[in-house]
């Protein structure tokens, strides 16, 4: 199964693409992960994306297409991959379509996931993350267990201020990158404001109803 979800910041794509890899037993890429990987690790890129992370801007798209190819070619892709993330801009929609073509891939769908700005933003708030086992939380809608409280981590990009930068940045790119793949029969939206398992149901149902390719 080849996927890629898309949505506002905030608005599931990394829970739900943790269900969707240990249902289909699939590769995650996550732009966002490899990218604040870069930056933790100090490589060249991550001192030049620093930035761009830590005010909700988004990485020039040589740089997001340059990783994607990486892991596309390092990686074995052969029972399918979720993008997570990505694509964020038509341009990259466009080259990740060449980059596709040229592996012989074709996408199954492309899951749009909807919410609010008002969903969005209180999910980011109270986002925290387990950096052992790398788990997602949230302090009220999915509360950790209370004896690992202390050791979550709250992201430098999910503050107020940031994410509505970040939601800024979102609307004023995700159209065309929606359209691009409506043209392609390819996007399937699913209501985003539902509890996770209910989101998942429904994109597994949306999934069965495709048709297989031949
Ligand atoms: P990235 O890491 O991709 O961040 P994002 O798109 O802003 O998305 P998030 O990771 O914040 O949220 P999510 O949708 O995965 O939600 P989650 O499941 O965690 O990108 C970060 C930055 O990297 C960008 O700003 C940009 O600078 C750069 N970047 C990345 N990709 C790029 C690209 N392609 N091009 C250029 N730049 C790029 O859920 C959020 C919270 O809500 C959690 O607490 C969770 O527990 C909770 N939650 C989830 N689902 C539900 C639900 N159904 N009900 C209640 N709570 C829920």
């Amino acid at each position: 199964m080849y996927l890629m979800l898309i949505g506002a910041p905030a608005s599931g794509k990394g829970t739900q693409a943790k269900l969707l890899t240990e249902h289909f037993k699939i590769d995650h890429i996550s732009t966002g992960d490899m990218l604040r990987e870069a930056v933790t690790q100090r490589t060249e890129l991550g001192q030049m994306i620093e930035d761009c992370l830590k005010h909700g801007r988004l990485v020039p798209d040589h740089h997001v297409m340059q990783l994607v190819e990486d892991r596309l070619a390092h990686d074995d892709i052969t029972n399918g991959f979720i993008l997570d993330g990505f694509p964020r801009t038509l341009s990259q929609a466009q080259a990740f379509d060449e980059c596709l073509q040229q592996r012989g891939l074709s996408l199954d769908a492309a899951l749009y996931i909807d919410v609010s700005d008002a969903v969005a933003l209180q999910r980011v708030t109270g986002r925290r993350t387990d950096p052992l086992t790398k788990q997602v939380y949230h302090l009220t809608l999915n509360p950790p267990p209370p004896e690992i409280l202390d050791r979550l981590v709250h992201r430098e990009d999910d503050t107020e201020e940031v994410m509505r930068e970040r939601l800024t940045t979102y609307h004023l790119e995700i159209a065309p990158v929606l359209e691009h793949y409506e043209h392609q029969n390819l996007g399937l939206k699913v209501n985003g404001s539902a509890k996770p398992d209910k989101i998942f149901e429904e994109i597994l149902g949306r999934l069965e109803s495709i048709p297989q390719k031949g």
